[in-house]
């Protein structure tokens, strides 16, 4: 079994390769009966800000699992900091051990510090199919290893800490802005997995509630109509991973049944 969190595919294509039946955690994550069953349990999520997004973290404190073997895989872009540390301190606050904590380089997604040109392009350089064999062949051989963090790591961390305040958390609320390039096609509101995107009057409107910062709604945009109020690298490039379709990302996210 494995659970999985993505905006735009890379932890989708990361958990597709590992063996088990795949549940997209927005899809249970109303779910009252949390108790999961398996030989293996893993999750496969981004790193946002060193950390397990949102509703992962709280996912991961309501959940119960019954298994022989816990791991972890958590992507990311960049930098990771501490993400290994502290989310092995998450597990442990609901009573959980992780086996298995590994950590997936893949094209970061973040708009507001890379260009999604260079991102793309520059993707081979991070060897994600290697990578991503050892960790397939980590997990099949039930491997108990979490990630150590660095000096360099954890110096990483400290910088991302002290520089986090440079966007105030009003701006953050507003930082989603729906431009008249939109068409209301709707497909924002159904890969965005906090369902926090409607449509009024054919046009998008960002209510912030819930909102993961996964950015779906931003990349998958076919019109390029939602733009970050901060400054973004490139605000006329956007990413979703090249193994994963559009139907994949909405299966995985939709809200409306909810
Ligand atoms: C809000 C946000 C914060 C992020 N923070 C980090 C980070 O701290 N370090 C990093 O290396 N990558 C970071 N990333 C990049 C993602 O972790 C990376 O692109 C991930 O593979 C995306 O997964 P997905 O395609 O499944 O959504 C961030 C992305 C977003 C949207
Ligand atoms: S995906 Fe883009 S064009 Fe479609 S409704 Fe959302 S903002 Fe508008
Ligand atoms: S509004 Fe956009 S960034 Fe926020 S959770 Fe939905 S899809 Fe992700």
């Amino acid at each position: 079994m494995v659970f999985y969190f993505t905006g735009t595919g890379n932890s989708l294509y990361a958990a597709k390769q590992l063996d088990g039946e795949l549940v997209s955690i927005p899809q249970i994550f109303h779910r009252k009966d949390q108790v999961y069953e398996a030989d293996v349990i893993g999750i496969v999520c981004p790193v946002y800000g060193h950390e397990m997004p949102g509703m992962v973290k709280e996912f991961l404190r309501k959940a119960r699992f019954c298994t022989d073997y816990l791991y972890l895989v958590l992507t990311y872009g960049n930098i990771h900091g501490r993400a290994t540390e502290l989310a092995e301190q998450e597990l442990e606050a609901s009573g959980k051990k992780a086996d298995y904590i590994n950590t997936l380089k893949m094209v970061d997604n973040f708009l507001p510090g890379f260009d999604m040109e260079e991102q793309t392009a520059a993707a081979p350089e991070k060897k994600v199919e290697e990578h991503l064999g050892r960790i397939k062949e980590d997990i099949l051989s039930r491997r108990r290893w979490i990630q150590p963090v660095s000096e360099s790591d954890r110096e990483w961390h400290r910088k991302f800490l002290a520089g986090r305040g440079s966007v105030s958390a009003d701006q953050w609320k507003n930082v989603y802005l729906v431009t008249d390039n939109c068409i209301g096609c709707g497909i924002c509101t159904r890969v965005c997995p906090a369902g926090c995107i409607g449509l009024k009057d054919q046009k998008a409107v960002y209510t912030g509630k819930n909102c993961q910062m996964c950015m779906a709604c931003i990349h998958h945009c076919p019109q390029n109509a939602i733009r970050l109020t901060i400054p973004e690298k490139n605000p006329a490039a956007r990413y979703h991973n090249e193994h994963i379709r559009l139907t994949e990302i909405v299966k995985a996210n939709d809200q409306h049944a909810f």
